[in-house]
């Protein structure tokens, strides 16, 4: 009886300790954006032929105040193309000592009725801020609920797009518009759906797009032709 009690409680506690070890997992994948730095600073040495998770840090004492600075944020990118927008993304490989530091920034224009199509950061979360202008933005959550949250930003709003979910700015004013947007990765990653599904190289077998999205063969193939 005394060995089946202390068999029990090892059971328990090894239990406890398996479950407890699962949700430290859990829990530090939830947190786990980009590491912490483990110094003050890791200049990216872009040239580096090593690959790492990140980049090689440049030699220390070789690092300069130019490797934390960029410029040209104040510089509008041309909006001039299918979808009126433009992104000018300010992440480690144009600025080399945001390496590990797990942030980055982008400067994003807006034609009139332009549009930051459908799309998905995997690496990141995004804050953004209306600088001039008015924008419907908005972000759909994970199955199975696929709530879509969306409101009108004037300058000075601020709204948060939450790490992988999907989203959108569209221009709703009269005049271009402008945004900075903040993102907790040195490199957040883009995958724009609409190219990723319709426009991947090699493209994905028409059967797989019919049935994912319950429409005939015509209307897969119109699509993929807007996105060779
Ligand atoms: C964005 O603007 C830059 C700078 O004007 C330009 O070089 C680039 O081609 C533009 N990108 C798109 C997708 O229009
Ligand atoms: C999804 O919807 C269900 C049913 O309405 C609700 O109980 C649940 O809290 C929702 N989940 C989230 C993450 O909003």
């Amino acid at each position: 009886s005394l060995s089946f009690s202390i068999s029990f409680l090892f059971y328990i506690h090894g239990f406890s300790i398996s479950t407890l070890a699962v949700l430290a997992l859990a829990f530090a994948q939830a947190l786990a954006y980009d590491p912490s730095p483990l110094q003050d600073f890791c200049v990216a040495d872009l040239n580096s032929p090593i690959f790492i998770n990140g980049f090689v840090c440049k030699n220390p004492n070789l690092v300069t105040a130019q490797d934390f600075f960029a410029s040209g944020l104040n510089i509008a990118g041309n909006t001039q193309n299918k979808v009126g927008f433009n992104v000018t993304l300010v992440n480690v490989q144009r600025l080399p000592g945001l390496n590990t530091l797990g942030v980055s920034i982008a400067r994003l224009d807006y034609a009139p009725n332009g549009l930051n199509p459908l799309h998905t950061h995997p690496r990141a979360t995004e804050i953004l801020t209306v600088i001039r202008g008015t924008l419907l933005v908005g972000f759909v959550t994970s199955s199975p609920n696929n709530t879509l949250f969306q409101r009108v930003l004037r300058p000075g709003d601020v709204f948060v797009f939450p790490i992988g979910l999907i989203h959108f700015q569209l221009n709703v004013g009269r005049g271009p518009a402008v945004a900075i947007s903040g993102f907790n990765s040195q490199n957040p990653g883009l995958i724009v759906i609409a190219d990723a599904v319709f426009g991947s190289n090699p493209p994905i077998p028409v059967q797989v797009l019919e049935k994912s999205f319950q429409v005939g063969q015509n209307v897969i193939q119109e699509l993929q032709a807007q996105f060779k």
